[in-house]
């Protein structure tokens, strides 16, 4: 039985989130409230293994199906290895990334569509975020703020990639608003750190 909370960030690449995590990280050692924080993809070695594969810029003739089945099962065995067990031992679990981000990169970006929550409930196995931020930027913005040479095989995609996949956040937020809170991400770092820190004091609150 899960008894911990457990917590995604989520976002267009540049929007701010590994910022914005370091933030999050401070708001419960401030509490000296332990968490457990992973990473997708990732999060596990074999997950890590997978994420050199899907991320190498020299993997240019990746099928789309495949990179959905392989971000997919990177999540299976996070899940499975660290995920559900931190929450069945009561821990708070702060993932940067899941699954919203396999339906809007793979399911809208590669327009997969439906295909890839079929895989994913496979993957996640009832195990969802009690709570998802999702930091909302322009991707046009969240572009420009990665040099060039330091983008991966995703980041480096077509303009009209990343737009579907921003298009496809904004469809979870309205699918989902019991679950996913939209931070607006084109303020300064300060403000939008004090936006997540109302929001995390809420999300305490009630669960
Ligand atoms: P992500 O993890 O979403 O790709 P980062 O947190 O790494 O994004 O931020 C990408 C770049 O943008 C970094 O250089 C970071 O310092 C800068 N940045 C982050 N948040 C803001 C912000 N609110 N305004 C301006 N620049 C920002
Ligand atoms: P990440 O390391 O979070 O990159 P960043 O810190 O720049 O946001 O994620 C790597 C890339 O993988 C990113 O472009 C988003 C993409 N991605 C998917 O396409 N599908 C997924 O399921 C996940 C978890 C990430």
């Amino acid at each position: 039985m899960k008894k911990g909370i457990f917590i995604s960030i989520e976002g267009p690449d540049g929007s701010g989130k590994s910022t914005q995590i370091e933030n999050i990280k401070q708001f419960f050692k401030d509490k000296k409230m332990d968490i457990v924080f992973t990473r997708e993809p990732g999060g596990t070695a074999i997950g890590e293994r997978i994420r050199a594969i899907i991320l190498d810029n020299n993997c240019r003739e990746m099928d789309y199906m495949t990179e959905a089945m392989l971000y997919a099962a990177a999540r299976a065995q996070h899940v499975a290895q660290v995920i559900r067990p931190a929450l069945e031992d009561g821990k708070i679990v702060i993932c940067d990334r899941f699954v919203d981000s396999s339906i809007a990169y793979q399911g809208y970006g590669r327009g997969l569509g439906e295909a890839v929550a079929i895989i994913n409930s496979y993957a996640v196995a009832g195990c969802m975020p009690d709570v998802t931020f999702l930091l909302k930027l322009d991707p046009a913005v969240g572009r420009n703020r990665i040099r060039a040479d330091q983008q991966d095989r995703l980041e480096s995609e077509k303009e009209a990639f990343h737009d579907e996949v921003f298009r496809g956040y904004l469809q979870l937020e309205k699918d989902n608003p019991g679950r996913i809170v939209g931070i607006d991400a084109s303020g300064s770092i300060e403000d939008i750190k004090l936006d997540i820190y109302k929001k995390l004091e809420e999300v305490l609150n009630c669960l």
